[in-house]
């Protein structure tokens, strides 16, 4: 498949995640298989293109290209300007983001909310392809399977995304009135990519290997894209390219290989952050690396007490290195936020 002029590496992304898709997490997933990753969002609102946090997030500093940003908004001409702007500051490839369902962006009808008003959504479309065109920059879209169970217009919407010029589709299984609730469903997917000839990104509960390619299989997709199942395992990129090459299970990571990828990564995160952000904000990767592991969840606690890096860095080195004494491989880790996470969660740390 390709993007444009840009051939992903293989077709197993990162998704954006607001707070967490940052670069040293895009890195970490790209270095562990994954073969395309989108920044988190950018508001479309000129105001806010100054603030530290957008210019973390348009930080791109060492990343492997193509270089996609993502950006939010409801105004036309407003997406038009902040697809320019982020191309003068590097980016290669234009997200636009009709798929989150917060209240924040919502309540400013934009993200999931323009899928309501298809009119709206095909202005933003066609005005930020004309602004990305003289630039050869492809534009891409990330929605929801509709906006609410009565309303799925994914298929329609997609169809007329296609007509103006975008030319990658990912589709989240659920609806936005669902948020993260319930099931991601797999047929309005399916139903998109029978309709357009551009990529088609699937994505939704995808927690492993056999889960990828059972949604590979029912849609057809072009690729998978994976969100909360990386958090805190960011290797299940390789495993889901070594199952489809080969059928067969790779081999959980060694505890002393996950010690040196998550000191690696808060390494990276304080060089983005700072001390005083970068260890607040790397409590919750910390978590995620621990929620399965025996003893993670006292970890945790413990740990959000901790306020210099290098304290925190001296904490996570030792839970790894004790962790190594009683066993070598660490096993499924079980994301904390996935569907039936929390029961395993708890039992796995009771
Ligand atoms: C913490 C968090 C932040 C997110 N931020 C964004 C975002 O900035 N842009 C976007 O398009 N989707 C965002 N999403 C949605 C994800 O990209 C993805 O569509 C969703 O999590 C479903 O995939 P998953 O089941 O693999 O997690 C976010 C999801 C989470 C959990």
């Amino acid at each position: 498949m390709n993007i444009g002029p840009f051939i992903p590496a293989n077709r197993f992304f990162v998704a954006p995640m607001a707070g967490v898709t940052d670069r040293p997490f895009r890195q970490l997933c790209r270095s562990l298989g994954a073969g395309y990753a989108v920044s988190e969002m950018v508001s479309s609102r000129p105001d806010l293109w100054h603030t530290p946090k957008t210019a973390r997030r348009a930080d791109h500093t060492g990343e492997p290209g193509p270089i996609a940003v993502q950006i939010a908004g409801a105004e036309p001409l407003l997406m038009a300007q902040a697809a320019a702007y982020n191309i003068d500051q590097g980016a290669q490839i234009i997200d636009i983001n009709m798929g989150c369902p917060a209240k924040k962006v919502c309540n400013k009808w934009a993200g999931s909310a323009i899928m309501q008003d298809e009119a709206l959504a095909l202005r933003i479309i066609e005005a930020v392809v004309a602004a990305c065109a003289p630039r050869a920059v492809p534009v891409t879209l990330k929605m929801r399977t509709g906006w609410c169970q009565a309303h799925k217009n994914a298929v329609a919407l997609a169809r007329s995304a296609e007509g103006a010029g975008v030319q990658m589709i990912t589709v989240h299984g659920r609806t936005r009135e669902q948020g993260y609730r319930g099931q991601a469903e797999y047929d309005t997917i399916a139903a998109v990519k029978a309709a357009v000839g551009v990529p088609v990104v699937a994505n939704g509960d995808i927690d492993s290997p056999e889960k990828a390619r059972e949604v590979l299989a029912l849609t057809g997709a072009d690729a998978v894209m994976i969100g909360r199942a990386a958090q805190g395992r960011p290797w299940i990129f390789r495993e889901i390219a070594h199952f489809m090459a080969s059928g067969t299970r790779l081999a959980p990571p060694l505890v002393a290989e996950v010690r040196q990828l998550a000191l690696a990564h808060l390494q990276d995160h304080y060089s983005l952050y700072g001390e005083f952000l970068g260890v607040r904000s790397a409590r919750k990767h910390i978590g995620w690396y621990v929620a399965s592991l025996p003893g993670g969840a006292d970890f945790r606690q413990r740990m959000n007490l901790i306020e210099n890096c290098e304290q925190q860095v001296a904490a996570v080195a030792d839970f790894f290195d004790q962790l190594n004494q009683r066993m070598d491989r660490i096993g499924d880790a079980v994301s904390y936020d996935l569907p039936g996470g929390k029961e395993k969660y708890l039992e796995a740390t009771a």
